[in-house]
């Protein structure tokens, strides 16, 4: 029996365990936190500091093989786990779509289009910035997920007081896009360089927080052509090994891509009961080296993120024959937590 080893051990951890050992294989978290999600249903976790390289020698030794679950890890540990045992995706790639910065030269070099942007090194940067972009975003180049570290920005009065929260951090500012649609596409790559992209889901999210995903998204067929095929291209330049979830803005004559995240996202959750090979099961196929299975979607629907206390109203999920629930063990219901996901077939 082969074991996976999983870095961090939130919901999405929870859920490559689940489809890991229906597939066969055992299951060990590594993650800094107690009681995490993945621990109550993997086969075994470490608790540890990401950078503790002797808990994470621990992890290596008792793996045959290693993916993560969220992009914030440290690099050096993702190196070190690459070194000691095998890591996919790659470290580079996790070097890259951790960092805003890398991330949008990354796609700019291999001529894929993403919204005008400047690195912001002082506030002077950011008042030249605002002045060409009038309305943008700036935000923290690392550590920043579901909208966190993002502001608005369309005054420079404004800019000030947001410049002295955050200027600690590496900082990038992007021109706002108003964009009729965001999607996102999942792409996997197996070992053997096989390529799979699902169709594109539209996403809606509130205060940066995805609220829901559905299918079919209304793009036309060309459009949902150019999107697959650059969440392909950009598989392929990574030299991806697992699973790769593409966000794009949708304007009117252009398409423009807004981020990479290197592991399951949230929106592929709807693949999980209405596509032929859930995202999870996509990973795995793709780290084993198996024939990636087929991503067409089944069922029309949506996905619907249960937010803090949405969790408390879901017995209209309950009664609800068409819905699947998922909740990923979580206490507490705190104001913006992911408690939990429904998916809702037509
Ligand atoms: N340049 C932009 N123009 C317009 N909206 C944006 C822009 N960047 C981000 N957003 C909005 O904020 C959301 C979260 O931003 P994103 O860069 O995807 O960060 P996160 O890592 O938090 O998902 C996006 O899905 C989109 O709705
Ligand atoms: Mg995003």
């Amino acid at each position: 029996m082969k074991t996976l080893g999983i870095i961090g051990g939130g919901q999405l951890g929870r859920m490559i365990c689940f489809y890991a050992q229906m597939m066969g294989l055992r299951t060990v978290v590594f993650t800094d936190q107690k009681d995490s999600p993945a621990s109550f249903v993997t086969n075994h976790t470490i608790v540890g500091d990401y950078l503790d390289k002797t808990a994470l020698k621990k992890f290596c030794d008792v793996i045959n093989f290693a993916t993560f679950e969220f992009e914030n890890i440290p690099v050096e540990t993702a190196d070190f786990v690459a070194q000691n045992s095998q890591l996919y995706p790659n470290v580079e790639t996790l070097k890259i779509t951790q960092n805003r910065i890398l991330e949008k030269n990354f796609l700019n070099e291999n001529q894929i289009k993403t919204a005008e942007y400047k690195v912001i090194n002082n506030f002077d940067d950011l008042e030249k910035g605002l002045s060409i972009f009038k309305k943008a975003i700036l935000k923290t180049a690392i550590m920043g997920y579901d909208g966190k570290g993002q502001f608005v920005l369309e005054d420079i009065n404004l800019a000030k007081t947001v410049y002295e929260n955050v200027k600690n951090y590496p900082l990038i500012l992007e021109k706002f896009c108003k964009f009729e649609d965001e999607v996102s596409v999942i792409v996997a790559r197996s070992k053997s360089g096989e390529i799979k992209a699902y169709e594109p889901l539209t996403n809606i999210h509130k205060n940066g927080i995805l609220e829901r995903s559905f299918y079919p998204s209304k793009l036309s067929l060309p459009q949902k052509i150019k999107t697959q095929k650059t969440a392909t291209k950009i598989a392929e330049k990574l030299d991806l090994i697992g699973i790769m979830a593409v966000e794009f803005f949708v304007m009117d004559n252009k398409i423009l891509v807004n981020e990479l995240a290197p592991r399951p996202h949230n929106s592929g959750h709807f693949s999980m009961n209405a596509s032929i090979t859930s995202q999870f099961e996509q990973l795995i196929r793709a780290i084993m080296g198996y024939a990636l299975g087929e991503t067409r979607f089944h069922s029309q629907g949506q996905m619907i993120n249960l937010i803090g206390d949405d969790v408390n109203n879901i017995e209209k999920y309950q009664n609800n024959p068409r819905a699947k629930i998922h909740l990923y063990g979580k206490g507490e219901a705190k104001e913006g937590r992911k408690m939990g996901h429904v998916n809702i077939l037509k």
